[in-house]
């Protein structure tokens, strides 16, 4: 039995076709795994806090001298990081906005990536410092764009700040690079075949990564 942190992004509950993907995924899931716990997290309807001074003071502060005020600026990211530890699989559906995630789901990662719970900082290291804390996660990211052509060789591939960026961050919450799966609605804007096509494309390949995964875990 494991544990499933589903993330939602979309501002939208109405219509939405990442949180269809999301449903979707968790629904083929539950087939093949009834018994793993679901952990939800909706950032899109209950955006995470902005980062302040504040929350970077406390951030920095050791445990032991931190003040009772400065704790509460960090219970959401605690309770976050909590639910990120505890989870073996993430799945994340996101809309692309502005060729990017997500104001909200950033927020989420500026939450969860933190000093000296996700990841160290070794100054010593002068090309990379920073290393993940968690390792062995898998991430599966459900996107949906209103345009298209956002993949390799694509004609926006040099648009493309969503799935590259999710990627980067993933490393620092304990996710490989062979460890991310994505599927992708395109076309949302356009309405036509195309766009019918691409959701019909994206619902298989979801059924498909749902099986594989659910059965190699
Ligand atoms: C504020 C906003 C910004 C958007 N920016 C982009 C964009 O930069 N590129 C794009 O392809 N689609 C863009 N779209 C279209 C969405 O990606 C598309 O509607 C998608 O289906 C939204 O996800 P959802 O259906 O889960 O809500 C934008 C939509 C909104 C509402």
């Amino acid at each position: 039995m494991i544990n499933v942190l589903a993330i939602d992004s979309s501002a939208r509950n109405e219509g939405s076709l990442s949180r269809e993907m999301s449903k979707l995924f968790l629904k083929h899931w539950q087939v093949h795994r009834p018994r793993d716990t679901l952990i939800r997290r909706d950032v899109g309807t209950s955006p995470p806090p902005m980062l302040t001074e504040a929350w970077i003071a406390a951030c920095f502060t050791p445990d032991e001298q931190q003040t009772e005020q400065q704790k509460e600026v960090l219970r959401y990211s605690d309770e976050a990081i909590d639910e990120l530890k505890r989870a073996e699989v993430i799945v994340v559906s996101a809309p692309r906005y502005n060729y990017g995630m997500p104001a909200a789901l950033k927020a989420w990662f500026d939450q969860v990536i933190r000093i000296r719970r996700t990841f160290s900082f070794d100054r010593t290291e002068t090309t990379w410092p920073l290393s993940p804390l968690l390792s062995g996660k898998k991430l599966v990211l459900l996107t949906a764009s209103g345009e298209f052509g956002f993949g390799v060789g694509g004609i926006r591939e040099d648009r493309e700040h969503l799935e590259s960026h999710v990627r980067t961050c993933a490393h620092y919450i304990g996710v490989a690079r062979t460890d991310l799966h994505c599927v992708a609605i395109e076309f949302q804007e356009f309405g036509d075949q195309r766009h019918r096509h691409s959701i019909s494309d994206a619902h298989a390949k979801i059924e498909r990564l749902a099986r594989h995964l659910a059965v190699v875990q």
